[in-house]
């Protein structure tokens, strides 16, 4: 299959898992993102303007809200954008005056130029199949930020996963696969190559990882429920959660990290 037919088919799941309106889709590891949206809000301020792109239910949105002045949700699925409409109205309605959420793509953000404080994706960019449309969207990132603005960007890399999987190999647990567990695809970035691309633009504050979550629930659960299959919705990822609110790092397991890159003035 090209390019071209396994992201028209990407679009499709997102379009038909929008119409589910329910927010654990996009995110089956809820708990994980929790703890995305925990780490993010530490670089938000009372006055922050914020774009989370690739917002899909809006999950991220409504917990910026609590804190920022304006939040903005871009999502290319018409679907994900009323279910997120529908959640603002329904749960939300206090922090209607400062959410809006839009349908258009990563890849041409209707929004001027250096026009938010912060940028936030969850596991967006890696639905774009290629690395040059993945730094295609990475432009229009930095291109909407204002100068001395941050894009904590929460995406999956390839060093990550090896990191993982070394570690389950130890125990004798299978590789996670750069697919997932989903039946759509996805594309890991290279640390090394995502370096390489935004070093004359941005300068790198942070990388957030999330080893803990990852040890206590890709490593001990497995082996703690076997031979069950393990569950995103064990107890034990409850507790894990609480753990790596505390304590986040554990050996740099796991290929979900948290970057903050602030675009240079
Ligand atoms: C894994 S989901 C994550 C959604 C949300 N960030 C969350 O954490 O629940 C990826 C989202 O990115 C959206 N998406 C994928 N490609 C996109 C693009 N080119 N432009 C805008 N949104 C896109 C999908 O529709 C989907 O809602």
């Amino acid at each position: 299959m090209s390019v071209l037919e396994r992201e028209k088919k990407l679009h499709e799941h997102y379009e038909k898992v929008g119409s589910q309106e329910d927010n654990t889709v996009t995110a089956f590891d809820y708990n994980l993102r929790n703890l995305e949206i925990d780490c993010a809000t530490q670089y938000l301020t009372s006055n922050s303007k914020v774009l989370d792109v690739g917002s899909g239910p809006g999950v991220a949105c409504f917990e910026y809200a609590k804190i920022a002045a304006n939040v903005t949700g871009v999502d290319f699925a018409q679907s994900m954008v009323d279910f997120a409409q529908k959640t603002l109205t329904s749960q939300f309605n206090d922090l209607r005056d400062r959410i809006n959420f839009y349908q258009g793509s990563a890849l041409d953000l209707s929004f001027e130029s250096e026009n938010f404080d912060v940028v936030t994706t969850h596991r967006v960019l890696i639905a774009l199949l290629n690395f040059e449309t993945q730094k295609q969207a990475l432009s229009e990132i930095a291109r909407v930020l204002q100068p001395n603005g941050l894009y904590v960007m929460f995406e999956a890399t390839i060093e990550g996963l090896a990191i993982l999987n070394n570690f389950r190999k130890m125990f004798g647990l299978s590789e996670v696969s750069e697919g997932g567990c989903g039946d759509y695809d996805r594309l890991l970035f290279s640390e090394k190559e995502l370096k390489e691309f935004m070093t004359p633009q941005f300068d790198l504050v942070k990388v957030h990882s999330f080893g803990m979550y990852y040890f206590l629930t890709r490593i001990l659960q497995p082996l703690f429920v076997a031979p069950e299959k393990p569950r995103y919705d064990h107890k034990l990822n409850d507790v894990a959660f609480k753990i790596a609110k505390k304590i986040p790092d554990f050996e740099n397991i796991g290929h979900l990290k948290g970057y903050v890159w602030k675009k240079r003035g």
